[in-house]
């Protein structure tokens, strides 16, 4: 028998002899004896480690032995503990029996036979085994019980904070199997579609919510099938009946039996993008309309002028006369469209202080949804909130262009730099804000660059317009202002910047008369919103 499934076996004894003898009969049972003379030096062995079986030899008138066994007995923390008496018969067993009645305990009459006690410390070292062993078990079942007990109010504990924070999520959280049938629908599914969870639940998702797909409903089920996620847009009805866009994502569970859709809704942010992109054509159309009034006004007058000349000469007949008034009639009418023209586009209200800073935030703030899809992290750096005097919506122009055009080169993401500072233009020795929007995107061609501010100039095929800059440069400029770029080619990547110089207050003013009739260059772009 190993050390370690030795069992200790106690005896106590004040007569030598009568230890001696029981010693080889014991040994042979292979478990560790621990001899004791007195009853301090027995007690002091149980208190250090644990004993299976004691021996006690009885020698009336000593009672030091039965001292030791009624401990034994009455202490909770020997109840595995068994006793062997061993006397001589001079003390009435009945005694003993009467004091420790108990399967534990076990009465031998001297002279020994050794093989008997051998059995009988056997079959109580035994006995000793088994409880230990079910003590153990107990105990290692208990220890079990408790971890898993404590795993699963952990567990229990997550899943309320999961399904608070799914609660708090502004997207439509929606789960549902591989028949459509809606299990789980959080409260942001509720704002988004009107529909309240216990109308919800069980409900076929695609038939409550009237889903158009962008693409084939197979393709998007084979997809989730194969690569267990879909990203998509899809439009969906609202409770109400209104039809809502959604940006879609979806991912089977680990099981494959259900489908999780976070959907949000980005309808007004498509609206949003719809009206920037007509407001840029409408601008492009204001600063033709100025260019064409412009160029128009000046031959314009000068036939006026020849046709009153030709009228009012001396020489002329009636009838070429009558023909002459018939085309000055027409021209007038020319003259009038031009005006209209130019009336349309033109800014009817005043210019106002605007704080470039707020405008950027504006701008930021309409494109935020781009940015986060592209991955993009803005750094904004205001050092200056002087103000400029102008128009907010051209200005707003500006920079939305300078910001889209900044993302659309980050389609990977990257850094979008937003800077305002206060300088000086000293070729004009004019104090003015410089706006700079940096990103490290896929960076101007050099071959691009004299070609950037030209109308209809795009690298972005069908996406582009190519009038964006060509309006911006137009809005700066009649700021008096200056717009340039450029691109630094870096081992760690390119860093292009566009940088916009707008004088100080009054330079609007002081460019454009702003009391009087202005000038026919003058266009007006209308507001994003
Ligand atoms: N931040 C930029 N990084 C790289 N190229 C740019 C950037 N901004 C503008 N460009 C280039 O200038 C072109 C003209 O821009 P723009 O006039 O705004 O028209 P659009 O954006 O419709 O193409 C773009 O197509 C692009 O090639
Ligand atoms: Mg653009």
């Amino acid at each position: 028998m190993s050390k370690t499934d030795q069992v200790n076996i106690l005896i106590l004894d004040d007569q030598p002899s009568r230890l001696l003898s029981y010693e080889p009969c014991l040994t042979e049972l292979g478990e560790n004896l621990i001899k004791t003379a007195s009853v301090t030096e027995a007690i002091s062995t149980l208190l250090k480690s644990e004993v299976a079986a004691v021996l006690i030899g009885i020698t009336p008138p000593a009672r030091d032995g039965i001292e030791l066994a009624e401990m034994v007995s009455r202490h909770g923390c020997f109840e595995k503990t068994a006793i062997i008496f061993i006397s001589d018969g001079s003390m009435k067993d009945s005694e003993l029996v009467q004091k420790f009645d108990n399967d534990a305990t076990v009465y031998v009459k001297t002279p020994i036979d050794p093989k008997a006690l051998c059995g009988k410390v056997k079959s109580l070292v035994a006995l000793h085994r088994k409880k230990s062993t079910s003590d153990k078990l107990k105990s290692d079942f208990d220890r079990r019980v408790d971890e898993r007990t404590d795993e699963l109010l952990k567990s229990q504990a997550k899943l309320k904070m999961r399904a608070r924070l799914l609660d708090i999520a502004t997207e439509a959280i929606i789960v549902r199997d591989l028949n459509g049938l809606i299990s789980f629908w959080n409260s942001g599914a509720e704002k988004t579609y009107g529909w309240t969870r216990e109308e919800a639940l069980g409900r076929k998702i695609h038939q409550l919510l009237q889903t158009t797909f962008p693409v084939p409903f197979d393709e998007i089920e084979k997809q989730l099938r194969e690569r267990g996620v879909w990203h998509g847009r899809l439009t969906q009805s609202r409770k109400n009946g209104h039809r809502i866009v959604l940006d879609c994502r979806k991912t089977m569970n680990e099981e494959n039996d259900a489908v999780l859709e976070v959907n949000r809704d980005i309808t007004s942010e498509i609206k949003a993008e719809e009206v920037l992109r007509a407001t840029e054509k409408l601008a492009a159309m204001g600063r033709v309309a100025g260019i064409i009034a412009h160029e128009i006004n000046n031959p314009l007058a000068a036939i006026t002028n020849i046709f009153y000349l030709l009228r009012n000469h001396p020489q002329l007949g009636d009838e070429p006369r009558a023909l002459v008034e018939r085309a000055e009639q027409e021209l007038e009418r020319v003259s009038h469209i031009t005006r209209q023209t130019l009336s349309f586009y033109r800014e009817a209200k005043q210019p106002i202080l605007v704080f470039v800073p707020e405008i950027l935030d504006d701008v930021l703030e309409l494109q935020n949804r781009l940015l986060r899809e592209n991955k993009i992290t803005v750094r904004r750096k205001y050092y200056s909130a002087a103000p400029v005097t102008g128009f907010p919506a051209e200005l707003r122009q500006v920079f939305l262009n300078l910001v889209g055009n900044a993302i659309q080169a980050m389609p990977d993401g990257g850094v979008l730099g937003v800077s305002v500072r206060e300088t000086t233009d000293w070729t004009r020795n004019l104090r003015g804000t410089m706006i700079s929007i940096t990103d490290t995107g896929v960076g101007i061609q050099p071959e691009d660059a004299s070609q950037l501010f030209q109308p209809f100039f795009s690298t972005k095929s069908t996406k582009g317009t190519g009038l964006g800059l060509w309006i911006s440069q137009g809005i700066v400029q009649k700021y008096e202002g200056r717009i340039t770029c450029r691109t630094v080619r870096g081992t760690g990547g390119n860093v292009t910047s566009f940088r916009v110089f707008l004088p100080g207050i009054g330079a609007f003013e002081r460019a454009h008369h702003v009391e009087g009739e202005t000038a026919g260059h003058e266009y007006h772009v209308p507001a994003a919103h």
